[in-house]
């Protein structure tokens, strides 16, 4: 349990936020691809991310530790070996949807598990593509959900066109991996643009990959080339508590330092000056092909609006984020095209409806796929929820920490992306500069 206090004045100073949960995970998983050592820095040690490190590790990479840095050596791209053991991907869709890419292609048997929430994730989008390229995966529930095996491949697949039905780069990117082993080309079109990161990588680490329009075309590797270090900047996902807290506090005034600004990541900071916030990248950099920048925030009175479409995918993680902004804002936001969110760690959109009324009564709605906030409305002490959801508590915290406080059932979940995050809050709540 966790008792959140109000915040009583605005953030002032600066932030530093942990590494990119999406970039640390394709680090480690590229890394183990190549045969030269690569130094991972700023490497986001959350749980998510770990779960990633320990199935490289039974699938024959080596990977240290040390503190913020891992040094990972593989055996080549074609150096994997047979697992001893399942391979538990705990909480994380990236770890589970991303390796199925990389073994269906394998000469050797792999079987996946993972927590409560991942074995009731739909798993058959992955599935689909892949056993259409000729890999063998058969799952519980008609071949839908964890556990999942897949057979030893009896010969290359073969390369693929796959028309994806949902914008997601944990499918993109399992189709693309599992390509890098394919006899042809394989593409993938997206019905709208989702993070690009491992193409961003792939590219960097010398696959041949051509993006046009939608499309987007991996041709078959023999090896892979790694750079000596990865610099992963960090995670907007992460750093949207603080803007959406810097925002609706009166009196802030921060800078979040080293933001990964990605376009097809920064929908956050989009809809939030459209809103009326006053939000500023400075100091743009890139690392790797990733754009970085240190993001400005001054508190800013905010108004609601209407948007849905290929915004979606360039915020999906940070829905709950902004709907406590929403909630400040003067006026209804109506979010459309979210029906993804059913299917998060947890029902975002049903826990957002009956955890965020509780801190702010009749303000949210939702119907099957859009969100409906009404904004101003007055905002109480509440014990809410956090449904092991990781976005869910940090969200529900600072909505809290904004409005008269709140207890979090479970508030161990924020390991999965953002470990200190509550020591963070409590420095926030005591600096005044
Ligand atoms: C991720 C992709 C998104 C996102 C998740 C991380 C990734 O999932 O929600 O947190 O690293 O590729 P989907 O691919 O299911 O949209």
């Amino acid at each position: 349990m966790k008792k959140i206090l109000p915040l009583t004045h605005g953030l002032r100073g600066t932030i530093k936020i942990p590494g990119d949960k999406s970039i640390s995970h394709r680090s480690v998983i590229l890394s183990s691809l190549a045969t030269t050592p690569v130094e991972v820095t700023n490497f986001l040690a959350g749980a998510d991310c770990l779960s990633t490190v320990a199935c490289m590790k039974a699938l024959g990479a080596t990977i240290e530790r040390a503190g913020e840095k891992l040094l990972v050596t593989g055996n080549g791209l074609h150096g994997l070996r047979e697992a001893e053991n399942v391979l538990d991907a705990g909480n994380s869709g990236t770890t589970l949807r991303l390796l199925m890419g990389l073994c269906a292609p394998q000469k050797f048997l792999t079987t996946f598990t993972g927590d409560n929430s991942l074995r009731r994730r739909p798993m058959a989008r992955v599935i689909k593509p892949l056993a259409e390229a000729g890999a063998l995966i058969v799952g519980r529930n008609s071949n839908q959900n964890l556990p999942i095996t897949i057979l030893p491949a009896e010969k290359n697949l073969r390369g693929i066109r796959y028309e994806m039905p949902v914008a997601s780069a944990q499918v993109k990117s399992a189709i693309l991996l599992a390509g890098l082993f394919a006899s042809e080309k394989t593409t993938v079109v997206e019905p709208a643009p989702s993070r690009n990161h491992t193409e961003k990588m792939l590219s960097a680490f010398g696959a041949r990959l051509e993006r046009r329009g939608n499309e987007i075309t991996i041709s078959p590797a023999e090896n892979l080339h790694a750079p000596e270090k990865i610099f992963v900047p960090g995670d907007i996902s992460s750093a949207a508590y603080w803007i959406v807290l810097a925002t609706i506090l009166d009196g802030s005034d921060v800078t979040i330092q080293n933001v990964g600004v990605n376009e097809t990541r920064t929908g956050i900071v989009d809809v939030l000056i459209d809103m009326g916030a006053t939000i500023e990248l400075v100091n743009e950099r890139t690392s790797g092909g990733e754009k970085f920048a240190d993001v400005h925030v001054v508190a800013s009175k905010l108004r609601g609006v209407e948007f849905g479409g290929e915004m979606i995918p360039r915020l999906i993680d940070e829905i709950p984020a902004l709907a406590v902004a929403a909630a400040f804002a003067q006026g209804t936001t109506v979010i459309r095209d979210v029906s993804e969110l059913r299917v998060k760690e947890s029902d975002r959109l049903a826990a957002i409806v009956d955890e965020f009324n509780k801190i702010s009564p009749d303000s949210f709605s939702a119907t099957d796929d859009s969100l409906t906030i009404r904004g101003g409305r007055e905002k109480i002490f509440a014990n809410c929820k956090t449904r092991a959801d990781h976005r869910m508590a940090m969200s529900l915290a600072i909505f809290g920490a904004a409005s008269n406080g709140v207890t979090l059932d479970d508030e161990t979940c924020v390991d999965i992306s953002y470990p200190n995050f509550f020591d963070m809050l409590e420095v926030n709540a005591s600096a005044r500069q």
